[in-house]
């Protein structure tokens, strides 16, 4: 793909997907210019996901877990461009391509919000400080549904507010951002995204800068209203704890790609990337004694600069094979139906 290039959608064309998904990812490339050079930051990277599931995306820092999830919903910075295809099947059961949508257009902007959300690791970001928290939320649902009144909307967000177990919430409505603690302010952007009632909802690393006891509470809250509404989530995060909690299936992302993908306990019983198991050898276990040091892979995710086809892995990878590995673009290999792995060192044959 050529820089700026766009896959433009030239008239009404009618997308397909399976029945069961609300969303099906394919072959997404994501390029950033930075300055005088290009990060082929994700390279065609292939999932999909069903209604009501649950995805955990996984990897270090950089691997392009937040670029991947912003190209869906349409909020990367001007300075990214992409191909493939990302579908996404709408309430009314209409498939859309998104990458052809216009960022800011009316159609994508009706999509957040009402059907798609996400929720962030900073919560204080997603509020403006000079609002009360129930003004803000009210605003929203006003957006969305013009035609409620400034009073059913007010009772709305106090529904939400105590749905998402916030104590006293006639109170808390009145209140701004700065008067909120962390876990607060993040359970009122859980009430937020929730006012619209979207389908599909981001979580990228939503709960990194919380408390651990905090953080258990608000994984338990998200897991209750997935349950109850039925969302399906992408779940982001460096944490494979959290995913093997919440999660149905996994997709684990090196380098712009997703180097294993399956479901929670075939990732957890039978990893086969070594990546993954780098990555779930670095977990703290209960039987571990204090003085043993936690495992940690060697290295850093370096910047996907001018990225040739290899596993992006292979110079941290103590298995590399020198001259494959290194020059090669790696196929995706069936482990077991539902389990996939890009790695050569696996027996199976291509898919
Ligand atoms: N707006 C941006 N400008 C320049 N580089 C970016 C930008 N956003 C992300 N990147 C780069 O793209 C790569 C993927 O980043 P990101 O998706 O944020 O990683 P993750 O969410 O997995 O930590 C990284 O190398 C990061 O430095
Ligand atoms: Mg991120």
């Amino acid at each position: 793909m050529k820089f700026g290039q766009k896959s433009k959608n030239t008239g009404p064309k009618e997308y397909q997907i399976a029945p069961e998904n609300i969303l099906e990812v394919r072959d997404l490339r994501v390029d950033i210019k930075v300055d005088d050079y290009i990060l082929n930051a994700v390279r065609g990277v292939t999932f999909t996901m069903k209604k009501g599931e649950a995805l955990g995306l996984v990897g270090e820092s950089g691997c392009g877990k937040s670029v991947t999830s912003k190209e869906i919903l349409g909020i990367n910075p001007e300075n990214c461009s992409s191909a493939g295809e990302v579908l996404f099947r709408t309430k009314a059961g209409q498939v859309l391509n998104l990458l052809t949508l216009e960022k800011d257009g009316d159609i994508y902007r009706g999509l957040r919000g009402t059907e798609m959300a996400m929720i962030f690791q900073e919560p204080m970001t997603a509020f403006s400080p000079l609002y009360t928290i129930g003004n803000q939320l009210a605003e929203i649902i006003r957006i969305h549904e013009p035609k409620t009144t400034k009073k059913e909307a007010r009772e709305r967000v106090l529904q939400m507010l105590k749905k998402v177990g916030i104590a006293n919430p006639e109170k808390r409505i009145d209140q701004y951002p700065h008067e909120f603690s962390g876990g607060m302010l993040q359970r009122a952007l859980i009430a937020m995204m929730l006012c619209c009632n979207p389908d599909f909802l981001v979580a990228d690393e939503p709960t990194t800068a919380l408390d651990v006891t905090i953080q258990a509470q608000i994984l338990e809250l998200m897991k209750e209203l997935q349950k109850e509404f039925g969302m399906s989530i992408l779940f982001i995060t460096h944490d494979l704890g959290i995913v093997a909690n919440m999660c149905d299936n996994v997709a684990v992302m090196y380098l712009g790609e997703i180097v294993e993908y399956g479901t929670v306990r075939q990732i957890f019983h039978n990893p086969q990337h070594p990546y993954t198991k780098g990555l779930l050898r670095s977990l703290p276990k209960m039987n571990q004694s204090r003085a043993e040091r936690l495992y940690v892979i060697d290295g850093v995710v370096p910047l996907p600069v001018d990225m040739q086809p290899c596993c992006g892995f292979f110079d941290r990878c103590g298995h590399c094979v020198k001259g494959v590995c290194d020059c090669q673009a790696i196929s995706e290999r069936i482990v077991e139906p539902g389990h996939y792995v890009r790695c050569v060192l696996t027996e199976q044959g291509d898919k």
